[in-house]
């Protein structure tokens, strides 16, 4: 496919948050950073009356307010020259048949074209229906490409059915659905942590691993988001997507390639090795809780029973994991915004300084994926002037050191980047969301069938103690917030 020809982007849902707080802000970062392609036009397409003046407007408010990079006045004109507005309803026909006509002509000749979803789920597949029947997702010399926005489908049967409608009109290669933490830099490290370096991937099992815990600590709470929030709850918001890529990408094997069908195939295969938690293993294995007050929240039912905390473990029945367990742990309104990955590696087997008396502190290994982005190694040293004292220190890598503290872009340039380029590794496949979902619903299913409503915790805690107690049953206790060696 030519990628020189004049590329369209398409954005259902353009008068919407998302648009305004990051799509347009990365799609101008990329156009500064010359990675936008020569000729391109950005259609905002939505219920709201804008002309193109007025939508042109409302963005560089957005920006204002959002962008985390400095800018020109001359560039936002030279770049807002490429944005026009089409008003249209997402289930008319002829409001579709005109998008279809203004593409073709403003492209005039062949042209590639992404469509990117940024509405409220339900109206997906409609949305690409009616660009099936109008003839846009035709590829007549140019790519087609449609950028599905999170949550794809609320259980498993929802996920199957949406991939079988979207199925009907699209190939899999043409739709990229977004996971924004697949986007996130220190997220994408993983993998040339693990892979790029000798040290660590021989160490990377059960024979020299003892746990893994990953957490996704939100200090915010439901804010303005509670219509959707109170209907899914923090296992379909966070666990479904986030974190069970994390696991993926922590625990995958060495794919055979970089590409996307190669980095997917490994990381379906973990998913599918998770063990399934169910029935009467829910109780044992998962943690469920709603910070205090959120009943109150505006838009939240006052009898409400959704979760905003959960946290669960994992088994991973193959070679590598066996035995290992996977702590995973995330929430709103908890102490403070933090995501991380603690690889904690087990004890020595034998200790032979006489300092030593079996508490001793194990390696541990944390990616910090927000906000610090970094990585801290924590192992023992000498205490000096000492016989054989010893005490944990750390050695630590932050990118804003090693890179600048402007060098992290918004996840959505990468994603993008990536959606226009035709690389789909930083986006998840249909047998991937349906295997995620697969692992969710069981214990959604016995978390509803429950009669007693979730535990409560206060809000700007690290949540509830029942999650202390699902490590202290087997021996151990979340490591420490701030990672730092006392
Ligand atoms: C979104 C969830 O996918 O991720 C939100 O819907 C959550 O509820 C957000 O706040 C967290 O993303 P980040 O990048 O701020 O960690």
């Amino acid at each position: 496919m030519n990628n020189n020809l004049p590329t369209s982007i398409v954005i259902f849902g353009a008068s919407g948050d998302l648009t305004q707080r990051k799509l347009v802000p990365s799609l101008f970062n990329l156009f500064r950073k010359g990675r936008l392609p020569k000729q391109f036009r950005i259609v905002g397409s939505g219920n709201t009356s804008f002309t193109d003046d007025q939508f042109r407007k409302h963005l560089a408010d957005g920006l204002k307010q959002f962008a985390s990079f400095q800018y020109t006045e001359e560039e936002w004109t030279t770049f807002a020259g490429n944005i026009v507005y089409l008003q249209g309803r997402y289930t008319d026909l002829a409001d579709f048949k005109k998008l279809g006509d203004f593409l073709n002509k403003s492209e005039s000749g062949a042209g590639n074209r992404i469509y990117y979803m940024a509405t409220p789920p339900d109206i997906f597949p409609n949305i690409i229906d009616l660009l099936g029947l109008t003839g846009q997702l035709h590829e007549n010399g140019g790519w087609r490409r449609v950028v599905i926005e999170k949550p794809f489908g609320t259980d498993l049967a929802s996920a199957q059915s949406l991939n079988r409608q979207i199925h009907k009109t699209l190939n899999e290669n043409q739709i990229y659905r977004i996971d924004h933490y697949l986007g996130k830099e220190t997220v994408q490290n993983i993998l040339v942590t693990r892979f790029a370096n000798t040290i660590f991937e021989p160490l990377w099992n059960r024979n020299y691993i003892d746990h893994v815990e990953i957490t996704v600590a939100e200090k915010v709470g439901v804010e303005h988001r509670a219509g959707y929030y109170d209907k899914v709850g923090v296992l379909r918001d966070m666990f479904q997507n986030h974190l069970l890529q994390l696991v993926t990408l922590v625990a995958m094997e060495p794919p055979a390639s970089f590409a996307a069908n190669a980095l997917r195939n490994e990381k379906v295969k973990v998913l599918s090795s998770i063990q399934p938690i169910q029935g009467e293993s829910v109780a044992r294995n998962t943690v469920r809780a709603q910070y205090n007050g959120y009943r109150k929240e505006d838009g939240v039912k006052p009898d409400s029973t959704t979760p905003t905390y959960a946290a669960v473990r994992l088994h991973i029945d193959n070679w590598r994991w066996q035995g290992v367990p996977f702590y995973l742990r995330s929430g709103k309104c908890l102490k403070e915004k933090l995501s991380q990955i603690a690889i904690e590696f087990k004890r020595p087997p034998h200790l032979l300084f006489p300092g030593a008396h079996g508490d001793m502190t194990p390696n541990m290994l944390v990616l910090y994926l927000q906000p610090d982005e970094g990585i801290h190694w924590r192992f023992e040293a000498k205490v000096p002037d000492t016989a054989a004292d010893m005490r944990s220190v750390d050695m630590e890598f932050h990118y804003k050191d090693s890179f600048g503290a402007t060098a992290i872009p918004e996840s959505y340039e990468r994603l993008l980047l990536d959606a226009l380029g035709g690389d789909a590794s930083l986006f998840t496949r249909a047998d991937e969301v349906e295997t995620a979902w697969g692992l969710i619903d069981p214990i959604l299913e016995a978390w509803e069938s429950q009669k007693q409503s979730p535990s409560t915790y206060e809000p700007g805690t690290w949540g509830p103690g029942e999650a202390d107690d699902l490590l202290k049953r087997d021996g151990r206790a979340w490591s420490r917030w701030d990672g730092r060696v006392e």
